[in-house]
C-alpha cells in the first residue's frame, strides 16, 4: 500500500477539480487502485491564491523541479498550451513517470515528440480529458474499437462554439453575450479566439483522426473555419430550412476506388459550421454538451454523448486516466501505444465530397433564374432545390446543392459575386449530416 505520488501541474478550472474529487474521493479510489494517491505537489503561476484542499507547502511555481522529483510517480498536467507544458511531459517521461494530460493542443500540434517520448522511455501517457471533455471516446478509439475498421467520425466537439450557436438559436442572443456567458460558465479557453475560431475544435479532430485511422494527423492538417462569421441572417436561414447551424468535426477516411492503401485514398479532416436537420440526433446536443458519432465497418454506428467542458466533468476523464495509470503502476504493466502505421495523406479540402446552402439577393427579372442556373451547371454542381421570395424589383434566392466537390461548389459561389444580376449573396453554409439521421 506504498502511496503513489502525484505532481499536478496546474490549478485552474480543471486542476482545481481534480484536487476536491482526490481529496473527496481518496477512501474509494485507494480501493480501486490498490494503493492511496497522494498530491507530492502542485505547479501553478501565482503563489498569492488560496487554493482548496491544497497545503501552500505543496504549491510551486518550479513545476520542472516537480516533474522530475525522484518521489514522484504520476504527473497531471493540466497547465494548456505548448511551452512550458510539452517540455515538461517530455522531461516527466524521460524520468520514468506516468502521463495524464488534457491538453489537446499540444498532442494535436506535436504529438509526434509526445507520443514518441512515450514510445521511446515507455511510459503511460492517457489524455481522455483532451477531447470532448467527460465523454469516454478515445479509450473506445484506442482500445475497444481498435479490432475495427472505422470509417468515419462526426461530431460536435466544442462546448464554447455549442454553446454560443446554441443561444443564437433558441433565444437570438448575440454572439457576443453568448460568448461572455460560456466564459464565465469556465467551458472557454483562456484565449476563447481558440474555441470561436475552431482551432480547439480543430486540434480535437486531429487526435480523433490519428486514433480512428491509425495515421498521422496534426492540427496544421485541418481545414478549419470558426464560427465567427455565422450571421444572425445564417441562423435564420437554417431555421427556416428546418435545420440548426453546428461547429461539425469531421473525420472521413476516403476510400480508394482501386482498392490501394488498403482500401483507403486518404482521410479528410475538417471543421467547420454547417447546417443540419433539427431532426438529427446532433441538432438536440444543447449548451456546452458535446456528441459525437463513430461508424465502424463492423460496430456500425455508435453515438457518444455527455459534457464536453467544464471543470469537474473534465477533472472526472482525468480522474478515470489517473487511476487507469496508478493501476498500471501497481500492476507492473503500461497501457497501449498509439501506431500510426497506415500513413494516409490528408486530403485537400478542395477534393471533399460536400453540400452548400446558397442565399442570395437577385434582380426578379425573366432569365435571371436561367444564368444562375447555368453557372451551377458550368461547375457541374447539381441543385437539389430552390426556393425563391419576391419583394418589389428584388427577390431573395435559397438554394441547396447536392453532393459535389469542395471547390467546384466555392468556385460556383465565386462565381454567383461577380454576376451582375447577384446584389448579394448573403449566406453561404454547407449541409452536413442528413445521411444518418
Ligand atoms: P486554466 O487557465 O483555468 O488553468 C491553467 C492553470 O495552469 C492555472 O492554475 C495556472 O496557474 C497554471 N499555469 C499556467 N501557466 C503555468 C506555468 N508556466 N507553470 C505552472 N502553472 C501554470 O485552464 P483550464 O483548467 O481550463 O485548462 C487546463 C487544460 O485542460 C488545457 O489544456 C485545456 O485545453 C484542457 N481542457 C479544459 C477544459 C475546460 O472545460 N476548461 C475541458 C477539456 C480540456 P494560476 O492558477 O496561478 O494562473
Ligand atoms: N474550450 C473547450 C470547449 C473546453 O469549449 O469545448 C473543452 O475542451
Amino acid at each position: 500500500m506504498k502511496p503513489l505520488r502525484v505532481a499536478l501541474l496546474g490549478c485552474g478550472t480543471v486542476g482545481s477539480e481534480v484536487v476536491r474529487l482526490l481529496h473527496e474521493q481518496a477512501a474509494d479510489l485507494t480501493a480501486r487502485i490498490g494503493a492511496p494517491l497522494e498530491l507530492a505537489g502542485v505547479a501553478v503561476r501565482r503563489l498569492d491564491r488560496t487554493r482548496e484542499h491544497v497545503a501552500p507547502e505543496l504549491l510551486t511555481t518550479d513545476a520542472m523541479g516537480l516533474v522530475t522529483r525522484e518521489d514522484v510517480d504520476i504527473v497531471v498536467e493540466v497547465i494548456g498550451g505548448i511551452e512550458p507544458a510539452r517540455s515538461l511531459l517530455l522531461a516527466a517521461m524521460k524520468s520514468g513517470k506516468s502521463v495524464v494530460t488534457a491538453n489537446k493542443a499540444l498532442l494535436a500540434e506535436d504529438g509526434e515528440t509526445i507520443f514518441g517520448a512515450a514510445r521511446e522511455y515507455g511510459a503511460d501517457l492517457y489524455y481522455e480529458a483532451a477531447v470532448a471533455g467527460a465523454i469516454p471516446l478515445l479509450r473506445p478509439l484506442r482500445e475497444s474499437l481498435v479490432g475495427d475498421h472505422v470509417k468515419r467520425v462526426i461530431g460536435i466537439v466544442n462546448g464554447t462554439t455549442n454553446y454560443i450557436l446554441d443561444r443564437m438559436d433558441s433565444c437570438g442572443a448575440s454572439f457576443s453575450d453568448a460568448l461572455e456567458e460560456a466564459q464565465e460558465l469556465g467551458y472557454a479557453e483562456a484565449d476563447p479566439t481558440a474555441d470561436v475560431e475552431g482551432f480547439d475544435a480543430a486540434a480535437k479532430a486531429a487526435i480523433l483522426a490519428q486514433l480512428a485511422f491509425h495515421t498521422p494527423v496534426s492540427a496544421a492538417d485541418v481545414h478549419r473555419e470558426g464560427i465567427t462569421e455565422v450571421s444572425a441572417a445564417d441562423v435564420a436561414g437554417a431555421k427556416a430550412m428546418d435545420s440548426v447551424v453546428k461547429l461539425l468535426a469531421i473525420c472521413e477516411r476516403v476510400p480508394d476506388p482501386e482498392g490501394r492503401n488498403n482500401g483507403g485514398r486518404g482521410v479528410s479532416v475538417r471543421v467547420y459550421p454547417a447546417m443540419i436537420p433539427r431532426s438529427h440526433p446532433l441538432a438536440s446536443v444543447r449548451e456546452a454538451y458535446n456528441a459525437v458519432f463513430v461508424e465502424a465497418e463492423s460496430a456500425g454506428s455508435l453515438m457518444f454523448y455527455g459534457a464536453g467542458a467544464g471543470g469537474a466533468p473534465t477533472a472526472s476523464a482525468v480522474l478515470g486516466d489517473l487511476v487507469a495509470v496508478a493501476r498500471n503502476r501497481v500492476g507492473g504493466t503500461r497501457g497501449p501505444v498509439e501506431v500510426t502505421y497506415a500513413e494516409l495523406p490528408v486530403l485537400p479540402m478542395g477534393e471533399t465530397i460536400t453540400r452548400y446552402y446558397i442565399q442570395l439577393d437577385v434582380a426578379d427579372r425573366s432569365g435571371v433564374l436561367a444564368q444562375i442556373a447555368e453557372l451551377f451547371a458550368r461547375h457541374d454542381v447539381s441543385i437539389q432545390a430552390v426556393r425563391q421570395e419576391g419583394y418589389g424589383e428584388d427577390a431573395q434566392l435559397v438554394i441547396v446543392t447536392h453532393r459535389a466537390p469542395d471547390a467546384a461548389l466555392a468556385a460556383t459561389v465565386e462565381g454567383l459575386r461577380r454576376l451582375d444580376i447577384v446584389r448579394e449573396v448573403s449566406s453561404v453554409m454547407r449541409v452536413e449530416a442528413d445521411e444518418i439521421a
